[in-house]
């Protein structure tokens, strides 16, 4: 039986890696399907890759990857998460799906840079923007307190809780040429954070994100009865539609309402000390068994001819 390669691309997480090498080695053994951490070095490009599925966890910090990433994809290797669609995604048009799906999410206004690299001025290349900008109505909008946070990030960073306009002035005035969001602060009464492998299989965990790092995954605490339902069903709809593999969802719960917070995490914290070793076993399970499954052929992608290219690909006659 022909040797099925897994490669794993990681960041500095150290207690994943491994065992989930191990699992798919273990349970793939049967079906021809290996695993390591994959090695690049430069890609010529039509080369045959030499992997039929790449597990991605950092090409978001290194462009070479997401260059090696994408040309895989034509060349036939099934990429967790999608790359061209990661690359794509942000958590305001993000904010615009989630309310076309019909699952709440705080109020939410995309803002215009605070700056830009130095060959743009306002008076030549931003004459289609309002200026000033008119912060009553963005804040009139959303309310006191609000988030500004980037649109496109993790790991809390540049997230600002701003109570008045010159906290928000003085919290936008540093966000550079980074473009941000504001968004509708909920006082949520509960929190959950879904752990989501394959689009169906969905681990709802009770989070505390007021807590200090690694004790933010209340284990001791399930979520349980009609908050687990409607997680699962809510998160289940938000990666199916996004197509990640790979993702976790949150959601600030008030009252009966849950209001997804962020769900662009196509990353997801799997350290064990975080998840908490049960979580972790589950997601080495779910996660091996998915790659498994794309490895052997049995699974296609959800996004395979998502993009105008596939056609040509797959019908030669259609260039004519
Ligand atoms: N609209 C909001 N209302 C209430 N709390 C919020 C809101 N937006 C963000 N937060 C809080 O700030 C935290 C960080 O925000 P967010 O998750 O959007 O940033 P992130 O950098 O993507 O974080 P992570 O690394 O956890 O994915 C959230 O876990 C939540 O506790
Ligand atoms: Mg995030």
């Amino acid at each position: 039986m022909a040797d099925k390669k897994v490669g794993l691309l990681i960041g500095r997480e150290n207690t994943f890696p491994g065992p989930f090498l191990d699992k798919v080695n273990e349970r793939g053994a049967a079906e021809g399907v290996s695993a390591e951490l994959a090695v690049l070095g430069g890609t010529p490009e039509y080369e045959q890759p030499r992997h039929a599925v790449l597990v991605d966890r950092i090409s978001h910090e290194v462009p070479y990857y997401r260059a090696h990433l994408k040309s895989v994809v034509l060349m036939g290797t099934v990429v967790i998460n999608d790359p061209f669609w990661w690359e794509a995604d942000e958590k305001f048009f993000e904010c615009t799906l989630a309310r076309k799906l019909d699952v709440a999410v705080p109020k939410t206004v995309v803002l215009p840079n605070k700056q830009y690299i130095p060959a743009i001025d306002h008076e030549h290349s931003l004459r289609n923007l309002q200026y000033p900008i008119d912060w009553e109505r963005i804040v009139a909008y959303t309310g006191l307190p609000a988030v500004l946070k980037p649109n496109t990030g993790g790991g809390w960073k540049d997230v600002t809780v701003v109570d008045s306009i010159e906290h928000l002035m003085t919290a936008y005035d540093q966000s550079g040429l980074k473009t941000m969001i504001l968004q509708e602060f909920i006082d949520w009464d509960d929190y959950v954070r879904c752990i989501c492998i394959g689009r169906r299989d969905i681990l709802p965990l009770r989070y505390n994100p007021r807590a200090p790092f690694e004790e933010r995954y209340m284990i001791s605490q399930p979520v349980e009865g009609a908050l687990l339902k409607a997680s699962i069903k809510q998160a289940g709809l938000l990666v199916d539609a996004l197509g990640y593999d790979m993702d976790t969802v949150e959601f600030a719960v008030k009252g009966d309402v849950l209001y997804a917070i962020d769900f662009l995490n196509p990353a997801p914290d799997f350290d064990n000390f975080s998840i908490k070793e049960t979580n972790f076993q589950w997601v080495l399970e779910k996660l091996s068994d998915l790659v498994i499954s794309y490895a052997t052929g049995a699974v296609q992608p959800p996004w395979r001819n998502d993009h105008r290219w596939w056609k040509f690909l797959q019908a030669p006659a259609a260039k004519a």
